[in-house]
């Protein structure tokens, strides 16, 4: 079986290669314009490389050459043909950059059976055993963070987009930010992207089998992280369940130093789903009576079905001083001490609303980012560390 990686190619195209023999293949980016020689290389499974990878015609040279030169110094193995009509001088240029060859899209049949014969012979495939699952990240390395909350509306989503951020500035390329918030899920929205891919298709056997074909479902941000994106129908994971979930952030974990998941209030069933994974919990509550009191619940049912993580953080968002509650109320009611509070800031909506966390511009002084700036060193774990005494990261 030779594993091929077609980029930026037309479906009539695809379609010539999906029949050739012997072939695997994954697709990325047909309607795609812009082309990073990083992205590409980063989705690439170093324990499942493709024997072949065929730059379309719809990858701009420039591009192209860029993705051969890249892929060719860290992986060598893997083949690298350029489709297109091209001239002599790009030829030279293309060989300088690691492309082996360089065919037309209307080649015969016969020329393309020998392209893959060759990058069988060759290719990674042969010298490596293809394993789905198999680890690029060992799993310890690996941390999955699940933002919950019982109550709606409370800050999860945008805890979590802000927290990706910022992660991304120490882990860049190295964070993915799941919304398993699988009916209304809106992380795409606060993010302003326009997914090609979503859950829906991570779901799919395909994604399932190959952590490769997984990674095509996986939007880049701009600011150095990837998102699952939440589907567009609210009914399409309907059928969706507690193992699949598992599976897809057990895979993403082999992938990915930090896998952060946002999730719909309550207890459903991708959210247990989740925390059965998860290393760490990051429980969000406001400052009212019957959020805090639903927290209280949630912390005791988590606790009674053994699915509380060791590593926990609880946030208050929202805060501010007109709720009639105070820190303390809040931690009576609740049994746990508070870790980070973050205020109320009529800025979070605004910046969320055009597709922009706050995060994003890393305004200094900004209570919300400071906040979020003290939930990241929680997690990553950069916080001064503590003696026995509990410490609160205030800064409401
Ligand atoms: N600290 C804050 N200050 C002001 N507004 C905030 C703050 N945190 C969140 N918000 C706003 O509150 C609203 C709800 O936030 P968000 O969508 O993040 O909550 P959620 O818990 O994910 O909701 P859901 O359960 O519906 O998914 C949004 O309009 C968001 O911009
Ligand atoms: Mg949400």
């Amino acid at each position: 079986m030779t594993r091929l990686l077609v980029l930026g190619a037309d479906e009539a195209f695809i379609a010539r290669m999906s029949v050739l023999p012997g072939t695997q293949l994954v697709a990325i980016g047909t309607e795609r314009t812009d082309w990073s020689a990083f992205d590409v290389v980063r989705i690439l499974d170093p324990q499942s490389l493709p024997d072949l990878i065929l730059l379309g015609a719809r990858v701009p040279l420039t591009n192209a050459l860029g993705i051969a030169a890249a892929a060719h110094l860290q992986y060598p193995l893997i083949d690298l043909v350029l489709v297109g009509e091209h001239s002599a001088d790009t030829a030279v240029e293309a060989m300088r950059a690691g492309v082996r060859d360089m065919v037309s899209a209307s080649s015969s049949e016969a020329c393309f059976v020998e392209m893959m014969r060759r990058a069988e012979m060759h290719g990674p495939a042969s010298a490596t055993v293809a394993s789905p699952a198999a680890a690029s990240v060992p799993s310890e390395a690996s941390r999955t963070i699940v933002v919950v909350s019982p109550k709606g509306g409370v800050g999860k989503t945008s805890i979590a987009t802000n927290v990706a951020i910022g992660m991304a500035e120490t882990m860049p390329h190295d964070v993915v930010l799941v919304d398993l918030d699988l009916q209304f899920g809106d992380v795409a929205a606060t993010l302003d992207l326009a997914p090609a891919r979503t859950m829906e298709d991570a779901f799919g056997p395909d994604a399932a089998a190959d952590n490769l074909v997984l990674k095509t479902m996986l939007t880049a941000h701009s600011s150095g992280f990837f998102v699952l994106c939440g589907a567009d129908s609210p009914a399409a994971n309907e059928n969706v369940t507690g193992p699949q979930i598992h599976r897809l952030l057990e895979q993403l974990s082999t992938q990915f130093s930090c896998v952060l998941v946002d999730t719909a209030a309550g207890l459903g069933e991708p959210t247990l789903a989740a925390l059965e994974v998860a290393d760490e919990i990051v429980l969000v509550s406001t400052m009212d009576v019957a959020s805090v009191r639903s927290v209280r619940r949630e912390v005791d049912l988590l606790t009674q079905l053994g699915l509380m993580p060791v590593e926990r953080s609880f946030v208050l968002n929202l805060a501010d001083r007109q709720s009639g509650m105070k820190v303390k109320d809040v931690e009576a009611v609740v049994g746990i001490p508070v870790d980070v509070v973050i205020p109320r800031s009529s800025a979070v909506q605004l910046a969320a609303n055009h597709g922009q966390p706050l995060m994003l511009h890393k305004k200094r002084g900004e209570p919300f980012v400071k906040a979020i700036r003290a939930l990241l060193a929680r997690l990553e774990r950069t916080a001064p560390a503590a003696d026995n005494k509990h410490r609160r990261l205030e800064v409401a």
